[in-house]
């Protein structure tokens, strides 16, 4: 087969990004231009403050994204964009990014879901094999999603309220600890030997579905009846209580899930998926099991436009094209 090349363009949400994947599985540059810093005094992301951010940002990630690659536009075969979903004002940034290029190129244009971009990721570190179960956690979503083929995505279970990530991000504000509070409860919960015992949400006993606000709720009311009673709080017990309940519910529920459907291959995508705790539970439990798992490593898991490239890239070889009348679409399905 011929080499392709293609580009990936990423601004869904804080992070203006830019990469060329060769083949759909090898990394010839990437460029993230992160926008934590602006959003950290917010407590969150602020649509407005990620759009600015991301029109400063958009031409100087494809420019060096080229330039790391020591590449020329004429030498790319697509160009592969976030369509959705995400913020609109910040997708769209993106997708005109991406329209401009193509057009002014020459090159064909492919509108790429987020979370197939996380699921890709995977593929950007072995190949993927069929059929396979997607564990996709962020501070968007949580899905466990079935794929029996390339392009296939059969969503068999969703958070019904919080995603795992906004969980996290919510449980740390409480905790007053500074946007994005994943990676600090994480570390948290690492120091702690001692772990406040919260309640494991699990729904109908069938149900492949998460719910994580009841969880959030047990974390403000403790912390609430203890400061009532004067008692003093420590947050590294508060932070290993609600990361246990967490990883014990995402971890059962993805290996009922791939027992059920018989799967050859388990991955895990998406922000959250970079939590040291997650990764060593799954990690143990699938190799009790004997079903590969894989996580792609840390840069891989949060945002980046590798990954929008290597989904693209499949999408772009199934001859999936988009045309320039492409919008953003924030609640794309995937
Ligand atoms: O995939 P991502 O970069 O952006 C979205 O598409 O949402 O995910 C960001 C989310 C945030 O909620 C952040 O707190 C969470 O991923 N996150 C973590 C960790 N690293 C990032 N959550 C728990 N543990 C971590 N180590
Ligand atoms: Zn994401």
């Amino acid at each position: 087969m011929e080499n392709r090349y293609i580009l990936g363009i990423e601004s869904s949400c804080d992070e203006t990004a830019a990469s060329i994947v060769k083949n759909g599985c090898e990394i010839v540059s990437n460029v993230v231009a992160s926008q934590i810093e602006s959003h950290k005094r917010f407590g969150g992301v602020v649509p407005e403050i990620a759009s600015r951010h991301h029109v400063e940002q958009v031409t100087l990630v494809i420019e060096e994204a080229l330039a790391q690659a020591n590449m020329k536009p004429e030498d790319l075969d697509a160009v592969a964009v976030t369509e959705g979903p995400g913020l609109v004002g910040a997708l769209l940034i993106g997708i005109n990014a991406a329209k401009a290029f193509a057009f002014a190129n020459g090159l064909p244009l492919i509108g790429v879901h987020h979370i197939a971009g996380h699921i890709y990721a995977n593929a950007l570190m072995q190949p993927m094999e069929f059929p396979l179960l997607a564990l996709v956690v962020s501070g968007g979503h949580t899905e466990l999603v079935f794929m029996k083929e390339h392009g296939s995505f059969e969503l068999i279970g969703e958070t019904r309220d919080d995603a795992a990530g906004e969980a996290y991000d919510k449980v740390a504000r409480v905790l007053n600890i500074q946007y994005p509070g994943g990676p600090h409860i994480d570390r948290m919960a690492h120091e702690s030997d001692e772990a406040v015992k919260f309640p494991r949400v699990w729904l109908e006993e069938d149900s492949y579905d998460f719910s994580f606000s009841g969880l959030k709720s047990a974390v403000i009311n403790y912390k609430h009846n203890a400061e009532q009673r004067g008692i003093e709080v420590n947050p590294l017990h508060v932070a290993k209580g609600f990361q246990d309940s967490v990883v014990e519910v995402l971890t059962a529920k993805t290996l009922r899930a791939a027992r059920q459907f018989n799967v050859k291959q388990v991955i895990a995508a998406g922000g959250v998926s970079a939590n040291k705790g997650l990764r060593k539970s799954l990690d143990e439990t699938f190799a009790n099991e004997g079903i590969p798992f894989y996580v792609p490593p840390l840069k891989l898991c949060t945002d980046n436009a590798a990954m929008i490239a290597a989904a693209g890239t499949f999408m772009f070889e199934a001859g999936k094209r988009s045309d320039m009348g492409m919008n953003g679409r924030p609640g794309m399905e995937l």
